[in-house]
């Protein structure tokens, strides 16, 4: 048996997110080398900003959910490789884009392509990085993962002008809010562990539970990154912390904020958002800490972790079913 399946057999201890990484290790040593050499282009300009962000690291989560999916239901076959790559390449080329529309200046601890050699180059790799991800799903052929494929990208895009309408709107609601990181994320996340559930031709059951497992943990995801916006312990993040409020996005913790301050912090923290700019982050981590947003963000986390969870009880137990409660606890716990 291998050594970690009989570890997590005999003492049924949680595994540690490094542990996950192990489990997999020589599957991610495959993606990358897939993603490397998938990036390649003779535009010169293209291998430069794609190795930039590739090779600056990044958490590789959702290829990650592709791989533990297709293990956890029985998968034994090679196409989960080039799905993960596909997922990755996808994810980058959202992460191109967003940092041209957030005017972000860090990302994965180095300075943002967009930084360094500007918005227009920004966007259309992110363009190239797209295109290459649809060429590779037509190579692999399966109408099924292209139709999901297609359906998740498409929500992704109008995630991102939904949230382009709430930014500095003080009235956007919890609700909105909501919908929007379940298009710009957590379908994502949701594509990552169907795709590796519908390789293992396990049925529409177990599919449509690592379908919900995956929105679950990826709205958990994106509420813990918007509460690190305002309260990353350390630089481990590699992102610059209030982008969001320099952008006016009225995320879970200002929304809270508002609900639950006084009319005159409710009015500093409307005043944020409308205005946009970091004139007032000071004060505006104030209200969040007086009104208990970030506990408030957290614990919608937590929740939605659970439900994540929860979502698993009829996949069978594995070392792989237990890296995925592993990260529903990562996506909570993580500061980075
Ligand atoms: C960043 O995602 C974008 C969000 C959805 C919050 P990650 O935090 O997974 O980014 P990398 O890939 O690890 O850099
Ligand atoms: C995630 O939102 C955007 C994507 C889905 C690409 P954010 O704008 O909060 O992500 P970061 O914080 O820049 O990584
Ligand atoms: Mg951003
Ligand atoms: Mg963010």
């Amino acid at each position: 048996m291998h050594k970690l399946t009989e570890r997590y057999h005999s003492i049924g201890d949680f595994m540690k997110i490094e542990d996950v990484y192990a489990l997999i290790k020589s599957d991610m040593d495959a993606v990358n080398d897939t993603i490397k050499r998938r990036l390649s282009s003779e535009v010169v300009l293209i291998n430069q900003i794609g190795h930039h962000i590739v090779n600056s690291g990044g958490k590789r989560l959702r290829p990650v959910l592709v791989l533990l999916a297709a293990h956890a239901l029985g998968y034994r076959g090679e196409r989960h490789i080039d799905l993960a790559a596909i997922i990755e390449f996808i994810h980058t080329a959202t992460l191109l884009h967003d940092d041209v529309v957030d005017s972000s200046e860090q990302r994965r601890g180095q300075e943002t392509a967009n930084s360094l050699w500007g918005n227009e180059a920004s966007v259309l790799v992110g363009d190239f990085l797209y295109s290459r991800s649809f060429q590779m799903m037509v190579e692999v052929g399966n109408m099924r993962v292209m139709e999901i494929l297609a359906e998740t990208t498409n929500t992704i895009a109008e995630g991102e002008v939904l949230q382009l309408l709430n930014c500095h709107d003080a009235d956007t609601t919890e609700e909105r809010y909501i919908k929007v990181i379940h298009y710009k994320t957590a379908k994502l996340f949701e594509a990552a562990s169907r795709l590796g559930a519908v390789l293992s031709g396990s049925g529409p059951d177990l599919e449509q539970d690592m379908a919900s497992y995956g929105m679950y943990l990826g709205t958990a995801f994106q509420l813990v990154d918007d509460v690190l916006d305002y309260s990353a312990p350390g630089e481990e993040i590699g992102k610059n912390v209030g982008d969001d409020l320099a952008e006016g996005k009225p995320t879970l913790p200002l929304i809270h904020a508002m609900r639950n301050g006084t009319p005159e912090q409710a009015a500093l923290v409307r005043h944020a958002i409308e205005q946009g700019g970091l004139d007032e982050i000071d004060r505006i981590r104030e209200v969040i800490e007086t009104t208990d947003a970030i506990a408030y963000t957290a614990q919608a986390a937590r929740e939605e972790a659970e439900k994540a969870k929860a979502a698993l009880e009829r996949v069978p137990d594995s070392p792989y079913r237990e890296a995925l409660l592993t990260l529903a606890e990562f996506s909570v716990n993580r500061t980075y």
